[in-house]
């Protein structure tokens, strides 16, 4: 590419988000190095409606990194039960204690980088959104904006395209107007270059778009292939007594790390044997499907409590600790709650 292409390339996406981007996503108005770490890290796997009232409850409860380093995990996990893919926040924290032993936030791509957790996407994100400086990024909007720009075929995150969409990355980011750069690539992948029903005729980028001049926006960028998804049998045991729950804290390892769960046991469990089925519910996971059947033991439950550690929490205290989604609308279900997750 040209120079002046890239600059062109440059200030289409930049005025554009000038006059129809987005300035008032809440991690926008008071864009700290800490709160776009994040809501970056919330946003990954997850859309900006369901993030918003999250990092507001986040930012009120931990308003800076010292106080998400000291906080438990036990209150990090209850503030991110329901958004999923818990690694994530096991990761914030563990950044956030990084960085506070550090004493300041760092400041290049080179010393985020080095912060557990952060990867080039995000330390991309952090130069660009809190210090409006030089910081490529390439997200899931940005690979479908520029699989499409550029007319790239293949799967955009094979390590061969992922390569050359940060090499182009690296070529297209400006060194000014870095933060309006950036949020102008997500919102126009968000907003006009959209996976299906793009709004072309929108797009600042229509004229010079190879996908759109090849009549390739449809099959651009190249769909994954699917994969079928095993269904793995769990077993979860339901202790109840008056309004209280046997609920049993998982390994910091595996899934549901650190959350609050009903006590899981192995099929073969001598107490499944003559257990009655009391629920069954299902859960999507990213490369399986949880079919998981919930019974009521005979074993006595001072007996059950021992066995897995578990204690006894009253159905009005769940909202301290983190529970899955599912395992949390189960429960609530059961006492006949309403499921209300924000
Ligand atoms: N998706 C990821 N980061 C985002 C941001 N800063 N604003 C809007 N959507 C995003």
């Amino acid at each position: 590419m040209l120079q002046s292409e890239v600059k062109t390339f440059q200030n289409q996406v930049v005025s554009w988000q000038k006059t129809h981007g987005r300035h008032m996503l809440p991690w926008q108005l008071a864009a700290t190095p800490y709160a776009v770490l994040v809501s970056e890290l919330m946003l990954q796997q997850t859309q900006v409606a369901t993030v918003i009232p999250y990092f507001q409850r986040w930012m009120a409860s931990f308003p800076t990194i010292e106080a998400l380093a000291q906080a438990s995990t036990d209150e990090v996990m209850a503030h991110w039960q329901g958004l999923g893919y818990y690694a994530r926040a096991r990761n914030l924290h563990k950044a956030a204690v990084y960085i506070s032993e550090l004493g300041a936030f760092p400041k290049t791509l080179a010393a985020l980088l080095a912060v557990p957790g952060v990867g080039r996407y995000t330390a991309g994100a952090i130069m660009s959104f809190a210090y409006d400086s030089y910081g490529p990024i390439v997200d899931g909007n940005v690979r479908r904006l520029y699989a499409r720009y550029f007319a790239i075929d293949g799967v955009t995150s094979s390590s061969a395209v992922d390569k050359k969409l940060w090499a182009l990355a690296e070529a297209l980011t400006p060194t000014d107007n870095c933060r309006s750069f950036a949020q102008g690539l997500l919102d126009l992948g968000a907003t006009i270059c959209k996976p299906r029903q793009p709004l072309c005729e929108q797009c600042p980028l229509s004229g010079s778009c190879q996908a759109l001049l090849q009549n390739r926006v449809d099959e651009l960028p190249t769909a994954k292939p699917k994969k079928l998804v095993p269904v793995k049998p769990g077993h979860f045991l339901w202790l109840a007594q008056q309004d209280k729950i046997l609920l049993q804290k998982r390994p910091d390892k595996g899934i549901w790390a650190s959350l609050w769960s009903l006590p899981q046991v192995e099929a073969q469990s001598p107490w499944l044997e003559d257990a009655k089925l009391h629920g069954v519910f299902v859960h999507q996971f990213t490369h399986y499907k949880l079919d998981a059947s919930v019974w009521t033991v005979n074993t006595g439950a001072s007996q059950v409590q021992e066995e897995v550690a578990g204690s006894w929490y009253h159905k009005d205290e769940l909202n301290k600790v983190g529970l899955p989604a599912p395992i949390r609308s189960f429960i609530e279900q059961q006492f006949g709650l309403a499921t209300d997750k924000t």
